[in-house]
């Protein structure tokens, strides 16, 4: 494909390009996959409403999260292994993300650590905090991210356990990946990919590995993995790094109208409307059908953020229209980044960008700021 026009392309590009495990992780949601698929196809059921022969000159899409300047009201979410997408992924990512005005969020499970994105970037990125059992290590991390100048922690909230995968489970793909004959024979034939890989020394998890107490390769980091999410977090530990962060803070991960309320009571900058893209409670709502009632909610008291569906511009446009004040993509980044490295990044923010400039301008608006509940059918 020469030309990849929609973010659909750039996941069959990615498909060809990635050994199936890793492809597979990134295209997975838990069992059934059905919130998974329902974040997607709900966006459908959402009708813009027509307009014409109104100026759509001069359009602008920038605006604002927590305070702080965007292109486009749409960050790159925070995703674990995208250095197994493409060698370097998340320094590319964030590259393109900073070229770009947009937000990049590092994961606690990446495999480029802080300071490898802070050594590529010159503004600051924002850091998406796991809290782990070991509190030392929770603390390090936050201090890491403070001296990387990380300007917001994203604190997500609805991973105490993990959620069952299973394409996952059927690949045999394991935190950190181990390696067997079937993974070497799809990673043989993905010959582009293993030059990439080759070249970089950064295949395992740089936050963790040197950092963890005990964990220094492989076996010890498999075992930490295992054991560290933490199922007794609460509203208390929220509480606790905020205190210890002294920064912005978003609390991701949220998909009840009641945890909505006691997030907003922490003090938190803004939560993400988010079920973790499908891949943790599944035969939950999609996050779009929950938007509305939180907003409704909160919207008064904090921001609301929104990701998990988004496929298009005009998926960004209708969470606009609902209360969102911004959004996150998890997949749509990665399938670019796996097939194209950081030009795919920067080529799957360009293809929402153009969607949502021109959807805007058919909905009869000029500026992002405008969009509200108005450009939807039977909402006016
Ligand atoms: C994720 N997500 C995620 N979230 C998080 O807080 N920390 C993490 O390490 C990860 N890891 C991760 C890996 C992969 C491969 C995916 C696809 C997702 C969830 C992510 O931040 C976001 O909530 C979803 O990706 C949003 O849905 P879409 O845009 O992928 O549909």
């Amino acid at each position: 494909m020469a030309n990849p026009l929609t973010i659909a392309d750039l996941k069959s590009l990615a498909q060809r390009r990635v050994p199936k495990m890793f492809f597979d992780y990134a295209d997975s949601g838990a069992w059934t996959e059905s919130t998974y698929q329902a974040n997607e196809s709900d966006f459908a059921k959402i009708k813009l409403r027509q307009r014409v022969l109104v100026d759509m000159t001069n359009r602008t899409l920038e605006t604002t999260m927590i305070g702080q300047k965007v292109s486009m009201p749409v960050a790159l979410a925070p995703t674990g292994m995208t250095g197994m997408q493409h060698a370097d992924g998340e320094m590319l990512a964030a590259r393109a993300a900073e070229e770009f005005g947009v937000p990049f969020t590092l994961s606690t499970m990446s495999i480029c650590s802080i300071e490898d994105v802070a050594s590529v970037t010159t503004k600051p990125f924002w850091f998406q905090l796991y809290v782990m059992r070991d509190k030392d290590f929770v603390l390090n991390l936050i201090n890491r991210a403070k001296a990387a100048k990380c300007s917001a922690l994203v604190l997500t909230a609805d991973l105490q356990i993990l959620g069952q995968r299973h394409k996952d489970l059927r690949n045999g793909l394991s935190a950190p990946p181990k390696f067997t004959p079937k993974h070497i024979w799809q990673m043989a034939t993905r010959p582009f990919w293993c030059l990439d890989m080759l070249q970089t020394k950064r295949r395992t998890f740089g936050n963790i590995v040197g950092h963890a107490k005990n964990v220094s390769d492989l076996s010890s980091l498999s075992s930490w993995t295992a054991e560290q999410f933490d199922p007794q977090l609460s509203w208390a530990d929220v509480a606790w790094i905020k205190e210890q962060w002294g920064g912005p803070l978003i609390i991701k991960g949220i998909c009840d109208v009641e945890d909505a309320k006691s997030a907003a009571e922490t003090g938190a900058d803004a939560i993400i409307v988010s079920n973790h893209g499908g891949r943790q409670l599944d035969g939950a709502p999609s996050s779009i059908s929950m938007l509305e009632p939180i907003v409704d909610a909160v919207g008064h008291k904090i921001e609301v953020h929104l990701d998990g569906g988004i496929r298009s511009g005009q998926d960004v446009l209708k969470a606009i229209a609902l209360g969102a004040k911004g959004t996150y993509i998890g997949r749509p980044f990665l399938y670019g980044l796996g097939a194209m490295g950081k030009e795919g990044v920067t080529l799957a923010l360009n293809i929402l960008r153009k969607e949502m400039d021109v959807t805007m301008a058919l909905c009869g608006k000029r500026d992002i700021k405008d969009v509200n509940a108005s450009i939807l059918l039977g909402r006016q």
